[in-house]
């Protein structure tokens, strides 16, 4: 799948003000100043497209991007198929210096968009993946399984520790979640800054595009 274009459509603070709810809609979540915007840049292939920031709590509106993507329709890739979908942007939990009035409106938002968004068709969770399981992520998924959102998880800023701490953590991750999941999402890991990881994200979008559209 090629991206052919990306462009920002809207930022609303309520699933209501959304766009229409008609073309497949891929959401990334994760914790403050985990990489989400950086994710959506570098899938895109458009540096300024979501907004990035070193200052944790940047992204505060549920944020719209419209993406145009091709793809071989055929094996032999004789005709090419248009897809039209939508990348959001939501804003990170865990930010230490919110009050909190603020957070409960976070969990409002967030909480609606995610259980009432028709044309949802997969939220990526992004895990910081310097870190040993943090309470907070593992927290954050019982949330999507009692609400019955499906997902895939995504490891960061895999650039920033070796090789070898980032599978311990993700090794251990998994150990945590089994503990009480049955089964285990699907994940993958990226680096915004070395550009890996997007050849499979994209790859997934396309196969749920597919089924979609
Ligand atoms: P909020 O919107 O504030 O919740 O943050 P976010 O999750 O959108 O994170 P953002 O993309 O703004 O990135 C936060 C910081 O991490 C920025 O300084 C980025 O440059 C940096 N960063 C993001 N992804 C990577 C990565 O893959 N590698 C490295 N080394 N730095 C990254
Ligand atoms: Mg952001």
């Amino acid at each position: 799948m090629q991206i052919k274009w990306a462009k920002y459509v809207i930022s609303s603070p309520d699933y209501t003000k959304c766009p229409p709810a008609d073309k497949p809609e891929y959401a990334f979540i994760g914790r403050s100043n985990v990489g989400k915007s950086s994710l959506i840049n570098m899938l895109c292939n458009f540096e300024k497209l979501a907004k990035t920031s070193s200052a944790p709590g940047k992204t505060q509106l549920i944020n719209h991007f419209i993406i145009e993507s091709s793809s071989a329709a055929t094996a032999d890739a004789a005709e090419i198929k248009k897809a039209n979908w939508y990348i959001v942007d939501l804003p990170g939990y865990g930010f230490a210096k919110v009050s909190l009035r603020s957070r409960r409106r976070w969990e409002q938002m967030i909480e609606n968009y995610l259980r009432k968004r028709e044309n949802l068709t997969m939220v990526f969770v992004l895990i910081d993946s310097r870190h040993s399981p943090q309470k907070i992520d593992l927290e954050f998924m019982d949330q999507l399984r009692k609400w019955e959102v499906p997902f895939s998880i995504i490891f960061t800023k895999t650039d920033k520790e070796s090789q070898s701490i980032v599978s311990k953590n993700i090794k251990d991750f998994f150990s945590a979640m089994k503990k009480t999941w049955q089964f285990l999402p699907q994940y993958f890991s990226s680096s915004a800054v070395k550009k890996s990881g997007r050849d499979k994200i994209l790859a997934l979008i396309e196969e749920k595009n597919k089924e979609k559209i």
